[in-house]
């Protein structure tokens, strides 16, 4: 065992003197040392794919569980250090097995709402993901796809929101409006929390590669290393996700609409925006549809490089995490845009953000950079006229749209 202490990663040495006990007892619940006979506390997996990966022995994996339980707590008992910017009272709500409070407050709530389908770590793997379509959320790579911020950004703590009251349009991902402002306020910080630890986790698992000769494979354990190099650059993003907004000029109060929808029609043809080559030439989806997102594209290329080699030891281990610890890899098909379902939103505005900087995580690119802002309501325009658009304006050279395959 090694001799990482909470005081060192949390400088409050004296503000909890049960830590240590803590912490042994969270090695204990990693450690699956849990007794018999009562259901076992709750624990956060380790990103096994990654860790086998990266090729980490035993003892390395051992080091990553220390480490994070020492920095996030467990799923009983988070922790949040001050670095991460987030609020452990509101952790606390919605951390733990579902239960109530002496006053008759619901505590527990991440556990009843949402685990069974993205997991009690956030990697996804809860009880009902394997017959979704799509999967949920994998929040460990911290990659979020419907947002009001640039491609790469965190979204803000307003999006999840959002997000969380409204559900996900035409995927299983359902809308918790019923729940109070507290409730959903505390479920939107723990997905956080769940990134930060999970990019964090991904952060420790990477740095083994870069060791030096004389660490013996062991990374460092000062908070120098684990709060300043790995989790403050995590946590920064998310502190200034709301930094980076997309700017939307103004739609033209007095827009010529049947000329603007000309004009993104055009451009949905054109080579520059070029939205026909995946939603096709009926829009219905029917372009380039053999892609994947970034969360089964890790798994398909890690795959390959399974298949591929010599080292009879590490591909049979590899086979046994690739069964257990990752879902069956399926393609992103293109939206189907004659149907006017919309997962981030229907406002124009919502349209404008996605077409804008794209979907992060999924092929659709950004039009930014390619596509004039202005032009940008042109295209918005046109996407939403085309649920209404007649069969026969498709025009000659494009082919009918069969009703039956809506
Ligand atoms: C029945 C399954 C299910 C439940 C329950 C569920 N989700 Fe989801 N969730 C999904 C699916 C599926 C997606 C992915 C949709 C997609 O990729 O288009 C998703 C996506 C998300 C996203 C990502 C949004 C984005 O912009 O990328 C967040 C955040 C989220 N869920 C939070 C929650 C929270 C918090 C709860 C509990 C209060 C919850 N979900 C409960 C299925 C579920
Ligand atoms: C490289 C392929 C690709 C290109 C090019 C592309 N898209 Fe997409 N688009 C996708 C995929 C894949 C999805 C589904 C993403 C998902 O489900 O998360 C999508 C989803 C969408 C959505 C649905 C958003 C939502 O909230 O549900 C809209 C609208 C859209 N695309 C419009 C466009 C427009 C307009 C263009 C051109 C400016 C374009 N796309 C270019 C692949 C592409």
């Amino acid at each position: 065992m090694n001799t990482t202490t909470s005081a060192d990663i949390r400088h409050t040495e004296g503000q909890r003197p049960a830590w240590s006990v803590k912490i042994v007892l969270a090695l204990l619940v990693v450690l699956g040392g849990t007794g018999c006979g009562a259901t076992p506390p709750a624990w956060f997996r380790l990103n096994m794919v990654e860790a086998t990966k990266q090729k980490l022995t035993s003892d390395q994996e051992r080091q990553v569980a220390t480490l994070l339980a020492a920095m996030f707590g467990t799923p009983d008992d988070p922790v949040a250090l001050p670095e991460t910017g987030l609020d452990e009272a509101k952790l606390r709500l919605a951390a733990g097995p579902v239960r109530s409070d002496i006053v008759g407050r619901k505590n527990g709530l991440y556990r009843e709402h949402c685990a069974h389908c993205h997991g009690v770590t956030g990697d996804a793997l809860g009880p009902t993901a394997a017959f979704l379509n799509p999967y949920p959320r994998d929040y460990r790579p911290g990659i979020y796809k419907f947002k009001s911020t640039e491609r790469a950004d965190k979204p803000t703590h307003a999006d999840m929101t959002r997000i969380l009251k409204n559900g996900i349009p035409g995927t299983s991902m359902p809308s918790f409006a019923l729940l109070s402002e507290t409730q959903i306020d505390a479920l939107v910080e723990y997905v956080k929390y769940l990134s930060i630890r999970g990019e964090t986790e991904l952060g420790l698992i990477r740095a083994y590669f870069e060791l030096d000769d004389d660490a013996e494979g062991k990374l460092p354990e000062t908070r120098e290393f684990l709060v300043g190099e790995v989790l403050e650059p995590v946590a920064e993003k998310w502190k200034t996700a709301a930094d980076a907004l997309i700017p939307v000029p103004e739609m033209p109060a007095d827009i010529d609409m049947v000329a603007s929808i000309a004009k993104g029609r055009e451009l949905f043809y054109g080579d520059k925006a070029n939205c026909v080559k995946c939603h096709g030439p009926t829009a219905m989806g029917d372009g380039q549809a053999n892609d994947y997102d970034d969360w089964n594209k890790t798994i398909v290329e890690w795959t390959k490089e399974v298949v591929g080699t010599d080292d009879k030891q590490w591909a049979s281990r590899a086979h046994r995490v690739l069964d257990g610890d990752s879902l069956e890899p399926r393609t992103i098909p293109p939206r189907n845009l004659r149907r006017g379902i919309y997962r981030g939103g229907r406002r124009p505005l919502d349209l404008y953000y996605r077409i804008h900087a794209g979907i992060n995580g999924a092929p659709m690119p950004a039009a930014k950079g390619t596509v004039p802002p202005e032009d940008i309501w042109h295209i918005v325009n046109y996407v939403q006229s085309l649920p209404y658009e007649l069969d026969g304006e498709l025009g000659a050279d494009r082919p009918m749209v069969a009703r039956d395959r809506f």
